[in-house]
């Protein structure tokens, strides 16, 4: 009879822990799951007697609002009950990580603890991921503690407005996913051979001109015919400054990127003196069906490298200073992003100009005269108080001094880079690509490849062939998403979800934490989440669902 009755006890203690089962994407570092809940509902407070909080408090209120119809009503005098707190202790000496916070919830209270405003919005995001994903007036909260911080300091997210421009609403809908991940980087692709997307007041053809293209290939490349009609967009400045204040409020940088030298020509059709050949027309690749006559230099309307690129002259150093100095008003980032990759050199090699170039500066050949435009772009930025990001061909030739590189070929930048002491951020393509199929039987174009869900979830950011002094170097990773096949914001929902997911937890969670099988288990919530926000995604991972063993 003791043995039954015990059995039945535990019996019960499984059920109600299984009742209780927390499922927060990324995994906190620590949780204590205790026993009971708080009930959630408009009648809760949040106290708060300090205005920088404001971020947080909105961006709870908001979600409360959007997802269960109904908002808290902020207090500064204290309650005995059914409240949520959020304090600042800078006193705390348990908080010794960047962005770190506490989070603790009983019958009675909700108590977010952190020696930052940013560490109390994470809390904010984990209290988020544990209500439940049906909506309703009174929302139970399990009692648990949570102690957490991330485990790196660069976790980003990269979207390419270039091949496809993507509406404002819809980036800050992108950044809102970048927040819910407890992420903070939003990379934006703002120039390519398709299209230029940022309004530089100086050169008005960029947006009148540069920013739109006649046509676009239907299907995969080289395509099956043109749609024939026009594509574009801009964002305008005051737009810009909208974006980056909205993420700024999320404890999100936007790191711009102004591609050089490679995937100009959009900026090429405004300006064709900033090619080497100004009168040669742009070159259409074969098999390519082409909208409307080519008149000159045109915005490209297929995907892929493209030979006319900046030429190095001195008009060309100009006008990427004056547009870079607009990009620095709007974007407070340490960071710019300058491209830097697929860049051909064989205008440079036929242009006499670049030659003599190459003779005068005593260079060895084209990728020197790379590294040479890179230097002097980082100089610039540099005596402006910046440091610039480059994709790895920016090693090739010479790396800038203080360059920080994009590794995306493979590791291989990124070993390199950082056993020279430059920083780095991860994003190789075979794990963290995200326009490449997530399933073997994908039914939409994508650019091709094979990326499961499971590749992005064991990825691994740290190289083993680095010592641990270069270890420190690898700021982090990113997923990039590039949009040559993601023509609408559901279709880039598609594609990034769920392997998001998957990414934030190799950037937040600890590696001794990281769990496939209980990662899948905690995706099934994460997809009733994903209903909840009514984004698309993709079901793909649903086929592994035979494998979850909890
Ligand atoms: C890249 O994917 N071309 C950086």
């Amino acid at each position: 009879m003791k043995h039954f009755c015990l059995a039945i006890g535990v019996l019960l203690m499984q059920m109600h822990s299984k009742s209780q089962k927390i499922n927060i994407i990324p995994e906190p570092v620590d949780v204590i799951v205790k026993t009971g809940t708080f009930s959630l509902s408009s009648s809760t407070v949040i106290l708060t007697d300090d205005k920088k909080q404001h971020n947080s408090v909105e961006f709870f209120n908001d979600y409360l609002n959007k997802f269960y119809n109904f908002k808290l009503k902020k207090s500064t005098s204290s309650k005995k009950r059914n409240y949520i707190s959020l304090s600042i202790d800078s006193l705390n000496k348990s908080f010794v990580n960047d962005g770190q916070y506490s989070l603790s919830v009983t019958k009675d209270e909700i108590k977010i603890t952190a020696n930052s405003y940013k560490g109390i919005f994470y809390g904010i995001q984990s209290l988020i991921q544990l209500l439940p994903t049906q909506p309703a007036k009174f929302l139970s909260i399990p009692s648990v503690a949570i102690n957490d911080y991330p485990r790196f300091k660069y976790r980003g997210m990269h979207l390419d407005v270039g091949r496809h421009f993507l509406p404002l609403a819809f980036i800050k809908k992108y950044i809102d996913f970048i927040a819910l991940h407890k992420m903070n980087t939003f990379h934006w692709h703002l120039t390519e051979d398709q299209g230029w997307r940022i309004e530089i007041k100086r050169y008005p053809k960029l947006t009148s001109v540069a920013a739109f293209r006649n046509g676009t290939i239907i299907g995969h490349h080289p395509g099956t015919g043109n749609d024939s009609l026009q594509h574009g967009g801009f964002y305008t400045q005051n737009e810009i400054k909208d974006v980056v204040k909205y993420a700024s409020s999320r404890f999100i940088d936007v790191i711009p990127e102004i591609e050089l030298p490679g995937h100009s020509s959009a900026a090429i059709a405004a300006y064709p003196e900033l090619s080497c050949f100004p009168n040669e027309p742009t070159v259409v690749k074969s098999k390519v069906s082409w909208n409307g006559p080519i008149r000159g230099k045109e915005v490209q309307q297929s995907w892929g490298v493209y030979p006319d690129v900046f030429c190095p002259t001195e008009n060309t150093f100009t006008f990427l200073e004056h547009v870079l100095d607009e990009v620095i008003q709007l974007f407070p980032s340490q960071y710019i992003h300058i491209g830097g990759d697929e860049s051909p050199k064989e205008s440079w090699k036929r242009s006499a100009f670049c030659q003599q170039l190459i003779k005068e500066k005593g260079l060895k050949d084209e990728h020197e005269l790379q590294s040479y435009f890179i230097h002097r772009i980082e100089k610039y930025l540099n005596s402006k108080g910046r440091q610039i990001i480059g994709w790895d061909e920016i090693l090739e030739g010479g790396l800038a001094p203080n360059a920080t590189v994009m590794s995306w070929r493979g590791e291989e930048g990124g070993i390199a880079a950082a056993k020279q002491h430059h920083n780095v951020i991860m994003t190789p393509g075979k794990y963290v690509y995200f326009d490449h199929s997530q399933s073997r039987t994908e039914d939409s174009a994508t650019i091709g490849g094979y990326l499961p869900l499971e590749t992005v979830y064991n990825y691994e950011p740290i190289p083993k062939e680095l010592s641990a002094e270069e270890s420190d170097f690898i700021l982090g990773a990113q997923g990039n998403v590039w949009t040559e096949y993601m023509k609408s914001p559901s279709k880039v929902e598609y594609m990034i979800f769920p392997r998001m997911s998957a990414l934030s937890e190799v950037l937040w969670s600890p590696k001794v934490k990281k769990n496939l099988v209980d990662f899948e288990a905690r995706l099934q919530t994460q997809f009733s989440r994903y209903d909840l926000w009514k984004v698309n995604y993709s079901k793909a991972p649903l086929n592994i669902q035979p494998d979850i063993k909890k």
